[in-house]
C-alpha cells in the first residue's frame, strides 16, 4: 500500500527531474518518477530532437532506466509537468510502455505547476488492456 506521503515524495522528484529534460523545441519540460519494489526511485525526462519524431518522453526515458538498472516492477509513478498550469497525464505510447511493468491497481499522479493534482492508476489509464495476459509479470 502506498501512502499519499510517499506519493507526495514521489511527485517532488518528478518536479526536480523535470529541470533537466531537454525541452528546446517545445519549451515543454516533463519529469517522471517510478517507485521500485526495492523502495528506490528512477527518473526520466523528456529529451527531443530536431528531428522531432525521435523524441522520446520522460515516462518511456525513466521505465528504461530503471529497466537498465536492473528493475523489473515499479509500483507507482509521477509525473510533472511544471510548463503547464494544469495536470497532464501520459500520452498513449507511454501508457502501454508503463503497463508493461506496472500492475493495473499501481497508483499514478500528475499536476502542473497550479493546484490541481490528478491521482489515477496504471489500469485507469490503460483499461480494457486485452493483452495484459501476455506481459511477463
Ligand atoms: N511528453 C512527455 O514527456 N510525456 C508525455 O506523456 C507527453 C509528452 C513530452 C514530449 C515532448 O518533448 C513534449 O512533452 C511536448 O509534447
Amino acid at each position: 500500500m502506498i501512502t499519499n506521503e510517499q506519493m507526495d515524495v514521489l511527485f517532488s522528484q518528478a518536479r526536480k527531474a523535470a529541470q533537466m529534460a531537454y525541452a528546446v523545441y517545445s519549451k515543454f519540460r516533463v519529469g517522471a518518477a517510478l517507485l521500485c519494489e526495492d523502495g528506490s526511485i528512477v527518473t526520466g525526462v523528456n529529451v527531443e530532437n530536431r528531428s522531432f519524431g525521435l523524441t522520446v518522453c520522460a515516462e518511456r526515458n525513466a521505465v528504461f532506466t530503471g529497466v537498465g538498472q536492473g528493475k523489473r516492477k515499479f509500483t507507482a509513478l509521477a509525473i510533472s509537468t511544471p510548463d503547464s498550469v494544469e495536470p497532464v497525464g501520459p500520452c498513449g505510447a507511454c501508457r502501454q510502455v508503463l503497463s508493461e511493468f506496472m500492475p493495473p491497481d499501481a497508483p499514478v499522479r500528475f499536476a502542473g505547476s497550479g493546484q490541481d493534482k490528478v491521482d489515477s492508476t496504471i489500469g485507469e489509464l490503460l483499461p480494457y488492456d486485452s493483452l495484459y495476459d501476455l506481459a511477463d509479470k
